[in-house]
Order: C-alpha cells, then sequence, then structure tokens
C-alpha cells in the first residue's frame, strides 16, 4: 500500500473513532449515499445518475455529486456542458449554489473537475472551500448521491468513508468481484460506521447475479465478519450504451429498457423502512468526516518539521 494512502488510513483510524457529530434530528437528515467499486468501467456513473432520477420520479429531491476528480463523467452522460465545476470552488471562490446545474427531474448536479487530481496538493483553506461549500447546501435535497472514482485513492476514500452509506458496485465477473471485496475490506479496516451495500451491474441473470453477489457477501461474513447487504442487480442491457450513445440517462431514453427497471427497484429498496441508515447522521456528520479525511491527505502532503524533501 503507498504510504500516502497507509498515511491517511493511519490517520482517519486514530482521528475518526467516536468524533462524529451527534445525529441529526428526525427523518429530514440528508442521506448521503456514496456509488463506488474497486474495478473500474464497473457502471458506477451511469447507476449515480439513473439512480439519482429514480428517486427524484419517486418524489424526493436529489442532488449528485461528480466526485470522481480525475474523470468527470457526469455531465457528459447528461451531454451538459456545465459552465463551471468544483475546481471554480478551489480556485476562485465560487460557492456550490453558483457551480450547481439543474438537470431532467429537477435533479441538481454538481460538476467534476477533471482537473483536481491531486486533493492532496490542496491548500488547508481549499479544503475548507469545499467542506464549506457543501455546509450551503445542507438541507436543500433529501439525498447527496456520490459518484467516486474506481479504486482505492485517497481522494476516493475520503468520500466512501464520509458517507453514510456506500453502494459497491461490481459486475458478475471474478476480476471485478476480487476489487468489490477490496474496497469493502478497506471500509472495514477503517472501522467507519458505514452501510455497505452491493450492486451487481451487467447481470446476464438473475442466478447469475445471485450467486456472485453471495460469494462476495459470505466472504466478507467470513474474513472480516462484516456484514454486505444484497441491493440489488441490474440487467447487462444494449439500451445502456445507446442511451450513453445519445448522451441521455437511460431511465429517460428507454424508460420501459431492463435496466431502466432494475434501477427503479434499487431507488423502491432504498427508501424501503428497513434500508433506512442507522444513526441519520446528515450532512453534518458527512463535512465532518470529509474534512478529517481530506485534512489527513493534506498533513500527509506536507513535509513535516525538520523532515527534508527527498532531492533537498
Ligand atoms: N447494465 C449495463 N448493460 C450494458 N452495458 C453497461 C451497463 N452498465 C454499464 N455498461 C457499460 O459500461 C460502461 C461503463 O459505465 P460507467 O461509465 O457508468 O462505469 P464507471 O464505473 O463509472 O466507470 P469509471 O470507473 O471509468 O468511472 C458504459 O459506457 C456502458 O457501455
Ligand atoms: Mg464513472
Amino acid at each position: 500500500m503507498p504510504s500516502q494512502e497507509r498515511g491517511l488510513r493511519d490517520w482517519v483510524k486514530q482521528r475518526m473513532k467516536n468524533t462524529d457529530p451527534p445525529p441529526e434530528a428526525g427523518a429530514h437528515a440528508m442521506r448521503t449515499l456514496a456509488v463506488t467499486s474497486g474495478k473500474g468501467g464497473v457502471g458506477k456513473s451511469n447507476l449515480t445518475l439513473n439512480l439519482a432520477l429514480a428517486l427524484a420520479q419517486l418524489g424526493d429531491t436529489v442532488t449528485v455529486l461528480d466526485a470522481d476528480l480525475g474523470l468527470a463523467n457526469i455531465n457528459i452522460l447528461l451531454g451538459v456542458n456545465p459552465p463551471h465545476t468544483l475546481l471554480d470552488v478551489v480556485d476562485r471562490r465560487m460557492t456550490l449554489q453558483e457551480i450547481m446545474v439543474v438537470g431532467p427531474g429537477g435533479i441538481r448536479i454538481i460538476p467534476g473537475a477533471s482537473g483536481v487530481t491531486q486533493l492532496a496538493s490542496l491548500s488547508r483553506t481549499q479544503i475548507d472551500r469545499i467542506v464549506a461549500g457543501f455546509g450551503e447546501i445542507d438541507g436543500e435535497s433529501q439525498w447527496l448521491l456520490i459518484d467516486t472514482g474506481a479504486g482505492l485513492s485517497p481522494a476516493v476514500l475520503s468520500f466512501v468513508l464520509a458517507a453514510e452509506e456506500v453502494l459497491v458496485v461490481t459486475s458478475p465477473e471474478p476480476t471485478a468481484l476480487a476489487d468489490a471485496y477490496g474496497v469493502v475490506k478497506a471500509i472495514w479496516e477503517e472501522e467507519a460506521a458505514t452501510r455497505v451495500r452491493l450492486v451487481v451491474n451487467r447481470a446476464r441473470s438473475l442466478d447469475q447475479a445471485e450467486a456472485a453477489g453471495q460469494r462476495l457477501i459470505d466472504l466478507a461474513r467470513r474474513a472480516l465478519g462484516l456484514e454486505v447487504e444484497w441491493l440489488g442487480l441490474i440487467a447487462e442491457d444494449e439500451n445502456v450504451p445507446r442511451a450513453i450513445m445519445r448522451q441521455e440517462p437511460f431511465l429517460l431514453a428507454y424508460p420501459h429498457c431492463r435496466a431502466a427497471r432494475d434501477v427503479g427497484q434499487l431507488a423502491l429498496r432504498l427508501k424501503d423502512p428497513d434500508h433506512l441508515p442507522q444513526a441519520a447522521g446528515g450532512m453534518r456528520q458527512f463535512l465532518g468526516r470529509l474534512r478529517k479525511g481530506f485534512y489527513g491527505m493534506y498533513l500527509e502532503a506536507r513535509p513535516r518539521v525538520g523532515e527534508r524533501r527527498r532531492g533537498q
């Protein structure tokens, strides 16, 4: 594991335990849900966007954060070219409200910045600007869905550990499953108070998806003692790439296709009382955790007193 990553983990571990603010009262706390994966290209961005639309169709208000800071994609899937991105929040002191764009179904999108690949190189002031920006949107929608990059970079891990709920997405392939297990293990190692659920995308049958999901759930239970919950599957569906080519979410382009029906089911399940987050820490908890994760990177990126940079 790279030293920066290990540093972040150790730091988060020391600082995160038992320091969350008390849960927010009642049912109005914003649900913060990160969509992540081990392997890239398994369908996170499409799931995030279409799930946001499905929740909106059920009457909920949704904000989508494109937190794939290396390769922001949500705007491309929607065929929009946002005038401003998170980079403007970092550099130009714009507010999140100012950069947000409203998409179909009234979903609000915080466009990711493809230039912000090195969160670790942000200054403390810049980190504070991002975190304060999220504070401003607290209470404005019922959901914050976060599309992360793949893998276990410190930036991805910061968002995943900050969110109260995590959807781990995998395809049924053994390689994707192995990488998904890597993500689950990383969450477990941080002892994060995060509810972890599994979605198997690109399934060719219910049997195939359930068998793949069960393998991962059993392994996490046996090896880590962690309960990963089965949320559901999305079928392999040719309408997904067809919709992408049209730069329209498949839920709108082909509302009756198999994948759209499956995502609708996932949205319904997430709203089921069994799937409500236990603590309802809301945005306040998310911000506290995010600040800690980002500061961990910030501290790691700076040479300590008396420590010389290599080559100096
Ligand atoms: N249910 C599906 N049926 C068919 N093809 C799919 C399905 N889901 C995703 N795909 C294909 O997988 C590709 C990758 O999807 P997507 O961009 O959502 O993945 P990602 O996990 O966000 O990728 P990255 O890790 O690069 O961010 C899509 O362009 C599409 O062609
Ligand atoms: Mg993506």
